[in-house]
């Protein structure tokens, strides 16, 4: 299976992100590191945590907290109206006793990229706080994964958060800038396919109802949870029973890279804009060029995302 180490602020659809990977057999996730972003790097940690113990007790992944603020700007708090009180759509889990270990997560992630260096896939799903931290501690970094899939930015995509930024650049842009200057093997999974890869309702119902009956606690979860992102895009006025998988697609292209198409481009992060800081600019002069998905099979990506309910759970 292939190794991933993944970067979360486990929210409503980092938990499905997560769950996924737990669940996909030719995946192996050697490590979990949380963020602040959806909610407090603690509560992330804590859902994590939790997340792991329900979908399978017998599951051994390391968790790790991480950067609790951007590296240099003020944090706005966490968003209570998109992933609820607690991040995952007020959902009480189960308490586990298992703790997170205790290291740095900056530090842990070096750890991990020279224990597996050129094997491991970088999966990120909240702000880039914590790789900026692990460039920092090891300048070689960049060098050392065989990828890195990002949640985050939108090139020709509107923002969700302000005019042109994405949440998760929005919320620590000078942390993205030195994660895309890096030259790190990027691929970036932004709003343009995260918002045309939509879940619905009716699909979520049906899988409740054609699961294996070793997974049902699961798809239980998921449907509890997603009932406040359901709530959520309605209110807005974006979504009717249905919602985008912004951080489930970056696991399922790290699966199955034919589900999006994508286009190597020049970019570089706008810190400066006071509307839209951390918008993603194309510029040939003093880009940097990672790859950016531009498009997405719909149907096929819901259909892998939603096939682990239909198999008996690995356990590990
Ligand atoms: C991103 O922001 C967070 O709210 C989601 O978990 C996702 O990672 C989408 O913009
Ligand atoms: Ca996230």
């Amino acid at each position: 299976a292939k190794p991933v180490l993944i970067d979360a602020d486990t929210g409503i659809d980092d938990s499905l992100a997560i769950v996924h990977a737990l669940m996909a057999k030719d995946l192996k996730v050697e490590g979990i590191t949380t963020v602040f972003g959806n909610t407090t790097v603690e509560q992330a940690t804590e859902n994590t945590l939790r997340i792991i113990q329900y979908v399978n007790p017998g599951y051994d992944v390391p968790v790790v907290s991480g950067a609790a603020k951007p590296l240099l700007r003020l944090w706005d708090g966490p968003v209570h109206q998109v992933h609820g009180l607690n991040g995952i759509g007020n959902v009480e889990l189960p308490k586990t006793h298992q703790k997170p270990i205790e290291e740095m997560a900056a530090e842990f992630i070096v750890r991990k990229a020279n224990e597996f260096e050129g094997e491991l896939s970088l999966i990120t799903l909240g702000r880039l706080t914590n790789i900026a931290e692990a460039i920092a501690i090891d300048p070689l970094l960049p060098t050392k994964f065989k990828e890195v899939i990002v949640m985050g930015g939108a090139l020709f995509a509107p923002g969700n958060i302000a005019p042109r930024s994405e949440a998760n650049f929005y919320g620590d842009p000078e942390a993205v800038q030195i994660v895309i200057q890096s030259g790190m093997p990027i691929t970036m999974v932004g709003l343009d396919v995260t918002m045309k890869a939509r879940l619905t309702r009716e699909q979520v119902n049906n899988t409740l109802n054609t699961c294996h009956h070793d997974t049902k606690h699961v798809i239980d979860y998921i449907q509890h949870t997603l009932e406040h992102y359901f709530a959520f895009y309605e209110e807005a006025e974006q979504f009717k029973d249905e919602c985008p998988l912004h951080d489930p697609l970056t696991i399922l292209v790290a699966r199955d890279p034919s589900l999006v198409t994508r286009e190597c481009k020049k970019v570089r992060i706008n810190c400066d804009d006071p509307v839209s800081p951390g918008s993603v600019e194309l510029d040939l002069v003093t880009g940097t060029e990672i790859s950016i998905c531009l498009d997405v099979e719909r149907e096929r990506a819901v259909t892998t995302l939603l096939s682990v309910f239909h198999k008996k759970r690995r356990f590990i």
